[in-house]
């Protein structure tokens, strides 16, 4: 998490700094600060707090400096103070660094350090960086940062100012991710692309283990033998640039609102002759239909998302699938036999866990394949094969349409492999298909009257606790309902297995505590709804999501919120859009900050 960014050319450099850093606070928003290099005198402002205060402190100073590095925060060491707000600097006060990851060996480190008379005035991993750099600065900027580098375990990016070599910017990347802008006389670096969209189009990506060094008229990129390599230059598509708010008061609610369009974008994309196309895999037909178990692994949304594709997997392509939190993944010693394609699911491509995951199985030799929203992504690039989803930049923190495109690529997926598998008939594939094709009109429908959620939300907004259940694929709806609500509006929210309420969470249930039952017509809906009855007899408040018409259901629940009609496989991608809406109402009117919820970033690059 973090997000760095840099500037050298001839505009301010203030002001370049905090458009990016605004543009990076998804990445976390504890703290902000800037290292500006004036006239070769280096200045370093910061604050607790949102790139605006910032922002607003900087105006009265009016730098002119051209040339710095910037920073917000996600904290992991020491509060989220201005005292632990980046850039930090060495003794002088004439080196200064920003970091996303996480220095491993920093306690040992920094103990060596103060015991040659270093004085630390934070309580970050990161202040060991200027440190070791000060420590090495007679080797030159240059090998001072390799030699500090070469002294840090753990993963990072970071760039680096200094008093000794101001017209110069030092870049490094080890495990967090780092972006190189192009300009002309001036040059741009960042933790993504999102913030170097306003100001350039070409860009190169660091690859691990690369730094670079960056003057206003050049670009030098080393490997880590330190010999020179010939930049990659990508250039950015225009989609890449929808980062715009438009008529909406909030990015989330934007996004709930682009779900018909990343649906019926993927249906002409992927879609072809009643068949799912994957143009791009370079995975075998032979190897892929002779695959025996899929372990799906991912966070937060991601994960479950992944279990709604258990679902399809095991459902459309007969093959067992086993579906694992990428943090608990990584460090289970799992087991996995040569027929097991590890399949990744990942919005950003960058989170942490997800991407070691990655590097596990290709450890054990397995096929890796990814399901990956931003390309070029750390997952993206280390996988196999990666399936881009194609939601387009998702910006609240709270994920919604690149669920939705998850969860469409893996029906999509295991139609596919269900058909190369032979397990489909042709005319099954292009009936699921057709119905998929559906889906946006039904969304459109869904969107275009929010008012049920409206009401409900206004009814809820002062619970203390709230249970979210559902059965089959409802279930992963349950939790990714309940997770929304206690994300945003921060409510305690849990979601269960509609049969496993009365195994203790029922106990929990009071005159009035809301309790959301997933239930779209499907073969458990009258299981589903006794689960509901039981919780309505012990006083909770019954909201079902429940299928227009199906009166039999809504009969049993205190509020409902109706879905339009869609066959079994495909309801989730419905029922989940009343609970994002619900969540999102719910937040509002308790005044929460819904794209930016306290504690939480959108690109989790830290384990
Ligand atoms: C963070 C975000 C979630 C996201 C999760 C996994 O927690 O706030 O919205 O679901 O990371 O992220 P990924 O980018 O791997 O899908």
């Amino acid at each position: 998490m973090c997000g760095i960014m840099g500037y050298t050319g001839s505009k301010r450099a203030a002001t370049v700094l905090l458009d990016g850093l605004a543009r990076l606070e998804y990445r976390g928003y504890d703290s902000a600060g800037v290292a500006l290099l004036e006239d070769g005198t280096l200045f370093v402002r910061k604050r607790a707090g949102r790139v605006s205060e910032l922002a607003e402190s900087l105006a009265a100073e009016g730098f002119a400096a051209d040339m710095g590095i910037g920073h917000t925060r996600w904290a992991t060491h020491g509060r989220p103070t201005e005292r632990n707000a980046h850039p930090h600097t060495d003794g002088t006060g004439s080196i200064a660094v920003v970091h996303n990851g996480i220095i491993e060996n920093h306690e040992e480190l920094r103990a060596k350090l103060e015991a040659v008379g270093c004085r630390f005035v934070s309580d970050t991993d990161t202040e060991v960086i200027p440190h070791l750099i000060a420590e090495n600065l007679h080797l030159g900027i240059e090998d001072a940062v390799r030699a500090a580098c070469a002294a840090l375990e753990g993963a990072y990016a970071i760039a680096v100012v200094s008093e000794a070599a101001p017209d110069r910017m030092i870049a490094v990347r080890k495990g967090s991710p780092l972006v190189i802008g192009l300009g002309e006389g001036e040059q741009f670096l960042a933790s993504s692309v999102d913030a170097l969209l306003p100001f350039t189009r070409r860009v190169v990506y660091l690859e691990d283990g690369e730094w670079a060094v960056l003057t206003r008229d050049s670009v030098e990129i080393f490997n880590r033998d330190g010999n020179p390599v010939e930049p990659d230059v990508k250039t950015l598509d225009a989609a890449a640039a929808d980062v715009e708010l438009g008529p909406y008061p909030h990015y989330m609610l934007k996004e709930i609102h682009e779900q018909p369009g990343v649906v019926r974008r993927m249906s002409a994309e992927r879609i072809r002759d009643g068949r799912p196309v994957f143009d791009e895999m370079t995975l075998p037909n032979s190897e892929l239909a002779a695959v025996e178990r899929v372990v799906v692994q991912a966070c937060g949304t991601s994960w479950h998302a992944g279990l709604v594709g258990k679902y399809y997997l095991e459902r459309l392509a007969g093959v067992h699938t086993d579906v694992e939190i990428s943090s608990e993944f990584r460090y289970c010693d799992p087991v996995l036999d040569p027929k097991t394609l590890v399949l990744s699911i990942s919005q950003s491509g960058e989170t942490a866990d997800v991407l070691e995951g990655v590097r596990l199985a290709k450890g054990r030799a397995l096929r890796t394949l990814s399901i990956v929203n931003v390309e070029r992504s750390s997952i993206a690039r280390e996988s196999h094969q990666a399936l881009y989803m194609g939601a387009g930049v998702e910006i609240g923190v709270a994920s919604t349409k690149a669920f939705t495109a998850e969860v469409g690529m893996l029906f999509l997926l295991a139609l596919h492999l269900g058909r190369i598998r032979w397990r489909l008939r042709p005319e099954f594939v292009a009936e699921q298909l057709d119905a998929f094709r559906m889906l946006p009109t039904a969304m459109e429908r869904l969107l275009s009257s929010p008012d049920d959620a409206d009401r409900i939300a206004a009814g809820i907004k002062d619970a203390h606790s709230m249970f979210f259940i559902g059965r089959g694929p409802s279930y992963p709806i349950a939790l990714e309902g309940a997770l929304k609500m206690k994300e945003i509006s921060y409510i305690h929210a849990a979601g269960y297995p509609a049969g496993e309420l009365k195994h203790g969470p029922l106990a929990l249930i009071e005159d009035g505590t809301p309790v959301v039952v997933v239930c779209p017509r499907d073969g458990v809906t009258a299981k589903t709804v006794s689960n509901a009855q039981e919780a309505r007899s012990r006083g909770a408040f019954v909201i079902g999501v429940v299928q227009e018409g199906d009166d039999e259901a809504a009969s049993v629940f205190d509020e409902v919120l109706a879905i339009p009609a869609a066959p079994e496989m495909l309801s989730p991608l419905l029922t989940v859009i009343p609970l994002q809406l619900l969540a999102y109402r719910t937040a509002v009117l308790r005044g929460c900050n819904v794209d930016k919820p306290r504690n939480l970033a959108k690109s989790v690059t830290v384990e």
